[in-house]
C-alpha cells in the first residue's frame, strides 16, 4: 500500500492534508504547483498514476502526477489547467495554502518493461503534463533505454507547456524533439500542422520501438494510424484514457469502458488491451 492511502487508511476516500509548496504560471490556463506532503512522506507513485485533489469546500479533480519519481526529494508537481469549479479555485491558491490528497491512484506506465526499447513520446496539448512524469524518470535512468523521440503538438505557440524543459530535453544526446502548432503566430518558426505531419521527421526501428501517446481524444485515432502504419507492434503502444471520474477507486463506475475501471485499470493502456473495447477509443 501506497504512503498517502496508509495515512488515510480509515477510508480510501478521506484526503491528506497536504501543502502548495511553489506555484508557478506556464501558460494562461495552466500553472504548476510543487506540492509537500506532511512528514516528510513520500507520495511512491509510477509515472501517469494521478492523484485526487480536493480544494475544501468546493470539490475534487482528479489531476496526474507531472513530475517523476525519480526527482521526487520529498515534493512532486502537478499541472493544472483552469477549466471548471474545482481547477478555478485551485488557481486561486497560494503557496503555503492546504489542499486535500487522495492517491497515487490508477496503473501507471510499466517504465521497466520499456527497457532496451528506442521511445517515442506523442503529446498532445495538456497530454504533456502525465507524460513529462515518464519522460523524466527515462532521462534520469538513461543508460536503460535507447533512442528517445519526442513529437509535441499544441494549438497555439502560447499554449505549448514546458518549452523550456523541451528545449533541454532537445540539447541531449540521443534525444531528439520535433514541435508543432495548428495556428501560428508571427514569431512561431517551426512546423504548422496537427501532431501526425511530424512522423515525416523522424527514423524509427519501428520493431524496437515503444510509443506513448497522451492526449485528446480526437488525437488518438489518427496517431494510432499512423504508428501501426510504421510497423510498431499493439503490445508496443501504450496510452492514457481520461474519463469523468468522481471516486478514482474503481466503486462508482463513472469511468467504466467495458468492463474496464479507467480509474483503476488505466489510465495508462496498452493498445492491445483495449482495441477491441467499444468505448474506449
Ligand atoms: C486521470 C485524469 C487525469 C487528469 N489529469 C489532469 C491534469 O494533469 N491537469 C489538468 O488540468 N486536468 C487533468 N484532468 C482533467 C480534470 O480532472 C478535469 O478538467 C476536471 O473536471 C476539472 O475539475 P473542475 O471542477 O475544475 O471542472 P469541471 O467543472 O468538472 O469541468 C470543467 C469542464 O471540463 C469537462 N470535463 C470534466 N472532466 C473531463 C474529462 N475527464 N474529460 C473531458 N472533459 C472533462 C466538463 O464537462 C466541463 O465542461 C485529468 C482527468 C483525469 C480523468
Ligand atoms: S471513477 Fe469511480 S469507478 Fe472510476
Amino acid at each position: 500500500m501506497n504512503a498517502l492511502l496508509q495515512a488515510s487508511e480509515a477510508s480510501l476516500y478521506l484526503p491528506v492534508r497536504a501543502r502548495i509548496a511553489e506555484v508557478r504560471p506556464l501558460t494562461r490556463l495552466e500553472k504548476l504547483y510543487r506540492i509537500e506532503l506532511p512528514d516528510g512522506m513520500s507520495l511512491q507513485h509510477q509515472p501517469g498514476q494521478f492523484v485526487e485533489v480536493s480544494v475544501f469546500g468546493v470539490g475534487e479533480a482528479p489531476i496526474s502526477i507531472s513530475s517523476s519519481p525519480s526527482r521526487s526529494n520529498g515534493t512532486f508537481e502537478l499541472c493544472v489547467r483552469r477549466a471548471g469549479d474545482v481547477t478555478s479555485a485551485l488557481h486561486g491558491l497560494q503557496p503555503g495554502d492546504t489542499i486535500g490528497l487522495r492517491g497515487p491512484l490508477g496503473h501507471g506506465f510499466p517504465v521497466q518493461r520499456f527497457h532496451g526499447k528506442d521511445l517515442l513520446f506523442a503529446p498532445g496539448g495538456l497530454g504533456l503534463a502525465p507524460l513529462r512524469s515518464l519522460i523524466q524518470q527515462v532521462l534520469d535512468d538513461r543508460r536503460n533505454f535507447g533512442k528517445v523521440t519526442i513529437l509535441y503538438g499544441a494549438r497555439h505557440p502560447s499554449e505549448l507547456l514546458f518549452t523550456e524543459e523541451l528545449q533541454a530535453w532537445s540539447a541531449l544526446p540521443d534525444v531528439e524533439v520535433h514541435l508543432t502548432v495548428d495556428r501560428p503566430d508571427e514569431t512561431w518558426k517551426g512546423n504548422v500542422g496537427v501532431i501526425t505531419t511530424l512522423f515525416s521527421r523522424t527514423s524509427l526501428y519501428a520493431r524496437n520501438t515503444v510509443a506513448v501517446t497522451v492526449g485528446p481524444p480526437v488525437m488518438y485515432r489518427f496517431v494510432l494510424m499512423e504508428l501501426l502504419g510504421k510497423g510498431i507492434p499493439e503490445a508496443n503502444i501504450w496510452l492514457s484514457l481520461e474519463r469523468r471520474m468522481k471516486c478514482g477507486v474503481g466503486k462508482c463506475g463513472h469511468c467504466q469502458m467495458n468492463h474496464l475501471y479507467a480509474c483503476l485499470d488505466g489510465p495508462a493502456f496498452c493498445y492491445d488491451q483495449i482495441r477491441h473495447l467499444e468505448e474506449a477509443l
